[in-house]
């Protein structure tokens, strides 16, 4: 399957590509990942909040804040030049209300983003209507919403069939332009799919969603914490970096880094 498009991806590629192929899409934090992440032919380089997790170390992504995310999408808008950048709005920036949601996703375009993620269906579709009339795209998320960890009581597989079609009808009707699925059962996500005319990117959802998201952390073996089922690991840049990093110790130690070919005349 060809990528979407050589040019540089917008909001209605994504949204007008229900259907006609799969959207590849990756979470990634900084200026080389994303550049990496660009090269290397994404559609979507989502700064996901996941980065409280991955990158910050903390057990839940709740801690993130706005001036964090802003930060990260600053960097890797910095790195991009095809893929579209979606910046994942974090806990408590548009639950209080919807313009506090306007305000916290303006910001993130104001930084680099072209669109923003928020978590919630039925509940939240005000907020995605809210930020969609400020002409700000939203994707919508689903299903395993992690900032509802506490509710859930961890990071369970959701399998509530009314809720979950509810919850992608709202987002959809709302205005939402695509739609993460995350962490259902594979056959209730194809129903969803069918169900929408906006895409649905799924994560642990099956392969009858119209893309898949995976994060960075995770394809590159580079995270140690909880790994998911979902997750495959397309290589193992954890113990390739521990190895390297190892053998610069030990050229250190044995005195043979620096060699000749490293110093100035
Ligand atoms: O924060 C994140 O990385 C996400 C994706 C895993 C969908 O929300």
């Amino acid at each position: 399957m060809p990528a979407l498009t050589p040019k540089p991806v917008t909001v209605p590629d994504i949204r007008n590509a229900k259907g006609r192929g799969r959207l590849v899409v990756v979470t990634a934090y900084d200026y080389t990942s994303a550049k990496l992440a660009d090269a290397a032919g994404v559609d979507v380089v989502l700064v996901g909040d996941s980065v409280g997790m991955v990158v910050q170390g903390h057990p839940t992504p709740l801690p993130v804040t706005l001036g964090q995310m802003r930060y990260h999408t600053a960097c890797v808008a910095r790195g991009v030049a095809r893929a579209l950048v979606i910046a994942d709005l974090p806990f408590l920036t548009y639950q209080v209300s919807s313009a506090q949601a306007v305000r916290s996703a303006g910001g993130l375009l104001q930084t680099g983003a072209a669109a923003v993620k928020l978590e919630g269906g039925e509940r939240m579709a005000d907020r995605v209507a809210a930020c969609v009339r400020a002409d700000i795209p939203v994707m919508a998320h689903v299903g395993l919403t992690p900032q509802s960890v506490h509710r859930f009581g961890g990071f369970k597989v959701q399998r509530d069939r009314d809720q979950l079609l509810a919850d992608a009808k709202a987002v959809e009707q709302a205005g939402a332009f695509a739609v993460v699925v995350e962490c259902v059962p594979a056959d209730l996500a194809a129903e969803v799919t069918a169900l929408l005319s906006i895409p649905t990117i799924g994560i642990g959802a099956g392969r009858g969603c119209d893309g898949q998201v995976l994060v960075w952390h995770d394809v590159l073996g580079l995270w140690d914490g909880f790994r998911p089922k979902f997750v495959k690991r397309y290589a193992e840049l954890g113990a390739a970096a521990a190895d390297a990093v190892g053998r610069f110790a030990a050229d250190v130690r044995a005195g043979t880094f620096p060699g000749p070919e490293h110093e100035f005349r």
